[in-house]
């Protein structure tokens, strides 16, 4: 992720007319030599081995977290005691707490912040939510969307920071926290939540050899209701085998429905309940000039953008945040809104009842 975030800062300083120009100067990794590798190849001018020197030096106004999430909260808190802005991927924080700290410390620096759920700035995704904005397909009634990836499928993929549940492990944060982001995103806040997380392989190796306990959930179910009275589902998993990114949903309204898949993040679904019952259904519709940031990328539509385009997108509102222009930036007050349904999602598996979110 520290190289997509290094690719965007470049691109989105050649993509978009930025108010400011982003300069890469300083990277940091706890494997000093690997910093320093990584300085070279992606264009930092420095590097170090010590997170807590980039976070307190007068020359840097952005730090961008890509870390594991264990040190989200650390290296975002000291950043912003040292007035910086914090560009933060997610899930916001290792836990909850930690979460509710980062907000507030946001607030009371007045820092700008942002979270990284770069599937929000996918252009059609931005679409999909003007198509919601417009009511044109009517008040919402469902949502029922998944993030089914596979990268944990065979039980001999090796034990590794997001298999601990100190370092918010598991397919709900990992993932699961991304599907979160769509939901509240397009068919707004969720006041309860029925969930249930599931560990399918319970022991895997470390690297070297060791076998250890998995204490995290490969899966994530959950039956979810709306504020607006809405209800639908949504699901986690890491070892849904044959999925690479399958972070998909259907929205439903009273007028229309719409359906995406992130396999196919160039086009949506739009169904309109318009016109004689014979000829209704979804059609297709193909990213383009008109669809939200598309024209900055290519002048010709259809012909198609991919994963490092969002998170150049992502980058450009983050900018835009940082100097107080409109913005469709996503804030840590929205890291710690998914947060809260994750937390709620917890709450229920543990408790075996619904529970509210806080
Ligand atoms: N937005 C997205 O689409 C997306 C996708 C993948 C990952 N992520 C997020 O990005 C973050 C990183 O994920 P990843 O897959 O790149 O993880 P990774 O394990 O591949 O990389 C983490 C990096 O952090 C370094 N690191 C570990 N401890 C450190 C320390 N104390 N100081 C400095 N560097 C340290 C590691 O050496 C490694 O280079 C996670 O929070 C993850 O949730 C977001």
């Amino acid at each position: 992720m520290g190289r997509a975030h290094a690719q965007a800062f470049r691109a989105a300083a050649f993509t978009f007319d930025l108010p400011a120009e982003p300069e890469l100067d300083c990277i940091a990794d706890i494997d000093e030599q690997r910093a320093a590798q990584a300085a070279l190849s992606l264009g930092f001018r420095r590097s170090t081995g010590d997170w807590r020197k980039v976070v307190t030096d007068p020359a840097i106004d952005l730090v961008a977290i890509a870390t594991p999430n264990i040190l989200h909260a650390p290296i975002a808190l000291a950043a912003m005691e040292a007035g910086k802005a914090v560009y933060c991927e997610k899930p916001l924080a290792a836990r909850f707490e930690d979460s509710e700290q980062m907000m507030r410390a946001a607030t009371a620096r007045g820092v700008a912040n942002g979270v990284g759920f770069t599937y929000l700035h996918n252009p059609m995704i931005q679409f999909a939510r003007e198509l919601v904005a417009s009511g044109e397909i009517g008040e919402i009634t469902g949502f029922r969307g998944v993030h089914a990836e596979d990268f944990m499928a065979d039980p001999e993929a090796p034990f590794n920071w997001r298999c601990e549940p100190e370092n918010a492990g598991g397919a709900l944060a990992d993932i699961g926290s991304h599907i979160v982001s769509l939901a509240l995103h397009l068919a707004g806040g969720i006041e309860s939540v029925s969930g249930a997380l599931s560990t399918i392989h319970t022991h895997r190796r470390g690297r070297d050899g060791v076998e250890r306990l998995v204490n995290v959930d490969d899966q994530m179910d959950a039956v979810v209701r709306f504020k607006n009275g809405a209800t639908g589902v949504l699901a986690a998993s890491w070892i849904a085998s044959g999925r690479k990114m399958g972070l998909a949903f259907e929205l439903t309204g009273t007028r229309g429905a719409i359906s995406f898949t992130q396999e196919r993040l160039n086009e949506l679904q739009l169904f309109r309940a318009h016109g004689p019952s014979h000829s209704r259904g979804f059609v297709r519709i193909e990213a383009g000039v008109s669809h939200g940031d598309y024209a900055a990328f290519c002048p010709a539509s259809g012909h198609q953008l991919g994963y490092n385009d969002l998170k150049t997108i992502e980058v450009k509102e983050m900018i835009h945040a940082i100097h107080g222009l409109p913005s469709l930036n996503k804030d840590f007050r929205f890291g710690l809104d998914v947060e809260r349904v994750a937390e709620a999602i917890r709450t229920s598996h543990h408790s075996q009842t619904w529970a509210n979110v806080a």
